[in-house]
């Protein structure tokens, strides 16, 4: 039987990030293949102009890549408390970041958020809005914990990103016809702004200039095993030989669309 799982489906949402494994397959796609050099995390970091000595809370942190990519960037004085729901991924964040002052580790669930009112100037919540059950609550969560004059920053996917991956699986199976719009439909570029207004004064948001260009096989596919797909073993080595055929057919190299896009809302 094959199937798809929602994306803030809670038995999916803690089995998929149990530990950094599943991310760092997505990641490893965009590192290797990404058309546009300058690199998504250190466009997202040059978004938030973090000002010196502010307080910063990450929601839904993952491995950290954006401090990872941004360390020597860090304005001073800023005292970050780095989360995640997942126990797995704080033990991993905090092996990446040790040592480093200034940082903060704990789990918290974005929609009960362990703080006072008022406390923090920036909060982050980097492809994550999309996986909260109740997202009203998270985000009259995140209303709440920020100063009068604080800032949320939320990057999210649009309708058409990796839409390419989504035609070709859905040609091996139709019943992945929603695998990768689920994010969509939920939070996206798209309807984030209308979600947004309703907590925040003003919402902008700026698109990420970007595409992939695809020349081995072999990363797509864990990438595409790194997702809501539920196969038997049987199907899945059918899968692999399916997008290795695909390969060949476009001459070694598949074209992707990125769509992806931060959000920067004012309290
Ligand atoms: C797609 S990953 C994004 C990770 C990281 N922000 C990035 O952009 O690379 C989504 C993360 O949100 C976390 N998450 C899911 N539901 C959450 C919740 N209710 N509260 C806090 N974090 C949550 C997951 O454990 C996962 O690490």
């Amino acid at each position: 039987m094959s199937n798809v799982q929602g994306m803030s489906d809670p038995n999916y949402v803690s089995k998929q990030y149990r530990d950094g494994s599943n991310l760092n397959a997505r990641i490893r796609l965009h590192q290797l293949f990404s058309v546009n050099q300058y690199g998504w995390q250190r466009w997202l970091f040059d978004q938030m102009k973090l000002e010196a000595n502010s307080k910063v809370l990450e929601l839904g942190c993952g491995t950290g890549e954006l401090w990872l990519e941004n360390l020597e960037r860090i304005p001073k004085g800023v005292e970050v408390v780095i989360s995640d729901f997942s126990e797995g991924m704080v033990e991993q964040v905090q092996k990446n970041l040790k040592n480093q002052p200034n940082f903060q580790y704990k789990v918290i669930d974005a929609q009960a958020i362990p703080f006072e009112d008022d406390r923090f100037d920036f909060v982050i919540a980097n492809h994550m809005l999309f996986h909260l059950p109740d997202r009203e609550k998270g985000l009259s969560e995140i209303k709440r914990v920020l100063k009068p004059s604080g800032w949320l920053f939320a990057s999210t996917i649009g309708k058409n990103n990796l839409i390419e991956i989504n035609e070709m699986v859905t040609r091996f199976e139709p019943q992945f016809a929603t695998w990768n719009t689920l994010a969509s439909d939920s939070f996206s570029l798209e309807n984030g702004e209308a979600q947004l207004r309703k907590h925040f004064s003003s919402v902008t948001l700026h698109r990420y200039p970007d595409s992939l260009m695809v020349t081995e096989a072999k990363p797509l596919i864990e990438y595409v095993f790194s997702g809501r797909l539920q196969l038997s073993d049987e199907r899945k080595a059918k899968l692999v030989e399916f997008i290795e055929r695909e390969f060949s057919d476009h001459g070694g190299r598949i074209f992707l669309t990125k769509d992806s896009g931060l959000f920067v809302a004012k309290n």
